[in-house]
């Protein structure tokens, strides 16, 4: 037997199969034995008895992406994947964009000098193709897919980033054609233009604004549109940040067609509501203005019911770190703005993990299988990480949460992000992560963040593994 460099003892294994208890060995970073009496190692770390699930991988997140001035991202590769990993998050994937007019060979040559030596735990690339023109088609996006960037974002809303239909089934084909997962952000961007200048006319600009501009059916009919794009060109896509029940019935449907149709969800659906950007014109909803908008408590219930029963395949953050106190974030050059000039997006990365464990698991929503599922296994596979990444086994990475139990209430600087604020304020946690392991190292020990730049990898990703959906 290969010597044990640590052994993590008497741990409750949580995979997205099984719940078995076992010692966990780590040599060389790896996990290379799982049985209950595991000779003693030179470091040992005593589980006892407590949950451990894989490290998280959370499969959307933005960090330090470049944006149109004045607006910058508050976290970089170094405070964002302190952030995760204080989490519970060992693998990240945020997004290298290409600009339009520019080449995303240039995007992801620039994003990787953002990242290099700044990351606490490894790290991916997805791409976000904003400007399909020949040669990225047909020459840089197939070679990116092949060096290891294996997914991609398009956009139907949002000016600098969104692509036609025509567009959007150019991007697909070579997803086709190579293997790629498509993952894509559905919201109706005429629709939401000729709402938001009727509701500027009518001087509604305040934050609370921003839903009504992007109301349930804007979403609803990007989503269909999308699943039917998806079907004229016959490849799996992944429908990013479903808000609520209407967009949930699009790919309910689509499954039920035989369609492989994958969705991803976010904490913001499950925890905060439209009333969350101001019952009033207060400015301060401008913390919780992202796209989509929150729904309401209904479609909060829809959700939780699609992670239970199979309808969503990942669970996100949708990490898009703005400071709310600032004139590079939500208050754009120190101005309070109309909300269409709100940056878009709600820092999570740091709570992703702890607040579905401790709504969906402890409170019996959602079975420890289901979350590891969820937060870990389904977007390692989805994303070509897995089984290195998001899960416990033999030769996977040892990357690892020890859960602890105990109530905390959120408070923002208890967190290791560089944002002003976390929209959960308050929130009472009934668990949070007691220790994290990055390739066996600790990175969290439950009270401290054991900093070590560049001890995060960058990660090449292979094709996807998720077997199709076609049911619930
Ligand atoms: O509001 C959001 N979600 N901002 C981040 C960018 C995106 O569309 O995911
Ligand atoms: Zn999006
Ligand atoms: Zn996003």
């Amino acid at each position: 037997m290969t010597p044990l460099d640590l052994v993590v003892r008497h741990a409750r294994v949580a995979t997205a199969a099984d719940v078995f208890d076992a010692d966990i060995g780590i040599a060389g970073g790896r996990i290379v034995a799982l049985a209950q009496g595991l000779p003693v190692a030179p470091r040992e770390i005593d589980a006892a008895g407590r949950v451990v699930t894989p490290g998280g991988v959370d499969a959307h997140c933005h960090l330090d992406q470049p944006m149109p001035p004045p607006a910058r991202m508050a976290d970089d590769f170094a405070s964002g994947t302190r952030a995760a990993a204080c989490g519970g998050t060992t693998t990240v994937i945020p997004f290298a964009a290409q600009e339009k007019g520019a080449s995303l060979r240039a995007a992801v040559d620039d994003y990787h000098r953002r990242a290099e030596g700044r990351a606490h735990v490894d790290y991916a690339f997805h791409l976000i193709v904003s400007d399909p023109t020949p040669p990225v088609l047909s020459q840089e996006l197939p070679a990116l897919i092949a060096e290891g960037y294996t997914s991609f974002k398009v956009y139907m809303t949002y000016d600098d980033l969104k692509l036609d239909d025509g567009q959007i089934l150019d991007v697909l084909a070579v997803a086709r054609q190579h293997g790629a997962m498509a993952m894509i952000h559905a919201e109706n961007a005429d629709c939401i233009e000729w709402l938001t200048k009727r509701l500027e006319a009518a001087g509604r600009t305040a934050p609370r604004f921003h839903a009504h501009a992007r109301p349930m059916l804007v979403e609803r009919e990007a989503t269909h549109r999308a699943i039917a794009l998806a079907e004229l060109v016959d490849v799996p896509i992944l429908i990013v940040h479903v808000s609520g029940r209407e967009a949930v019935e699009q790919i309910r449907w689509a499954r039920a067609q035989g369609l492989s149709v994958f969705a991803e969800t976010c904490p913001q659906y499950l925890f905060l509501t439209a009333a969350d950007l101001g019952i009033d014109d207060s400015y301060l909803g401008a913390k919780c203005v992202c796209s989509p908008p929150p729904r309401d408590a209904s479609n909060q219930q829809v959700i939780w019911h699609a992670l239970a029963d199979g309808l969503f395949t990942v669970f996100s953050s949708d990490h898009a770190p703005f400071k709310y106190d600032a004139p590079e974030g939500k208050k754009p050059g120190g101005q309070e703005v109309a909300f269409r000039h709100i940056p878009n997006g709600i820092p999570g990365l740091e709570t992703r993990m702890p607040l579905l464990y401790s709504e969906g698991v402890l409170k019996g929503r959602l079975t420890l299988e289901k979350f590891v599922e969820l937060t870990a296994t389904n977007p390692a596979k989805a994303y070509g990480l897995h089984p290195r990444k998001g899960t416990i086994a033999i030769g996977s990475d040892a990357d690892l949460v020890v859960w602890g139990e105990g109530e905390r209430v959120l408070r923002n600087e208890h967190l290791h992000h560089a944002v002003d604020y976390t929209p959960y304020e308050g929130m009472k946690l009934q668990a949070w992560p007691a220790l994290t392991l990055a390739a066996g190292e600790v990175v969290w020990d439950g009270t401290q963040f054991h900093p070590r730049a560049g001890r995060g990898r960058f990660l090449r990703c292979g094709p996807p593994t998720l077997r199709p959906r076609t049911s619930p």
